[in-house]
């Protein structure tokens, strides 16, 4: 019944369209004002990605993350003990997806991994509330543990009068290389952008790409 019920789930998407002349040259600048619109439209957590790293067994692992800065790159915060993070440090390439149901919007991003300067990890960790600070502090990401209390233990010896950035939590920046705009069309004919950067000139191209 399940199955069948998933079969027939689905929708026609009609709101907008995209087209070559409305697109930015530069990705992160188009980025921004989709972003923008997606904030402002009723979108939940308009800044959670689906972010997929590479395993050494050479398998994807895909889990959400937030977007807490743009500059040149995609900038999130994380443990860079985690899964991700020991994924990331033996393999420095990243994808990272959208998807704003509001907007009938996608987009998709792909590129290098580097950390970000410690200083504004630090300015970031400052920032955040006293309990997600603890929380960074206390939580051994990724590792099994045997029970919530043994979290709340680990929490309990964290001094929260002196809090500092542990040197295992940080941000790190993808730098896209590849970056793709989808607007959902009728009929399943959506409209879809690919940038490309090359490497050889530092131009981006835009293709159109078939549904
Ligand atoms: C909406 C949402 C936002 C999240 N944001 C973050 C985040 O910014 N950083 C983070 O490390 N984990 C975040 N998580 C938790 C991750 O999805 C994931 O469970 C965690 O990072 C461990 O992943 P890993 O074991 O693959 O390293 C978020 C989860 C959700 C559902």
């Amino acid at each position: 019944m399940v199955n069948r019920d998933l079969a027939d789930m689905r929708k026609d998407y009609a709101l907008r369209k995209l087209m070559r002349s409305d697109l930015n040259a530069n990705p992160i600048e188009q980025f921004k004002s989709w972003f923008d619109e997606a904030r402002q439209s009723e979108v939940y957590e308009p800044n959670a990605m689906a972010l997929a790293t590479v395993g050494e067994d050479h398998k994807p692992s895909c889990r959400i993350v937030l977007l807490k800065g743009i500059d040149q790159g995609f900038i999130f915060y994380t443990n860079y003990q985690s899964r991700k993070g020991q994924q990331l440090a033996n393999f420095a390439f990243a994808a990272a997806t959208f998807w704003w149901d509001k907007l009938e919007r996608q987009v998709r991003i792909e590129g290098q991994i580097e950390k970000i300067d410690p200083q504004t990890s630090d300015q970031y960790f400052l920032s955040r509330p006293q309990g997600s600070q603890i929380g960074a502090c206390a939580s051994p990401q990724s590792q099994v543990i045997e029970s919530y209390q043994k979290l709340v233990d680990l929490k309990e010896k964290i001094d929260a009068e002196n809090l500092t950035r542990p040197n295992f939590w940080g941000g790190y920046r993808l730098i896209p290389n590849r970056v793709e705009f989808w607007q959902g069309r009728q009929n399943r004919l959506h409209d879809r952008f690919a940038y490309e950067h090359s490497s050889e000139t530092g131009v981006w191209s835009i293709n159109r790409l078939a549904p």
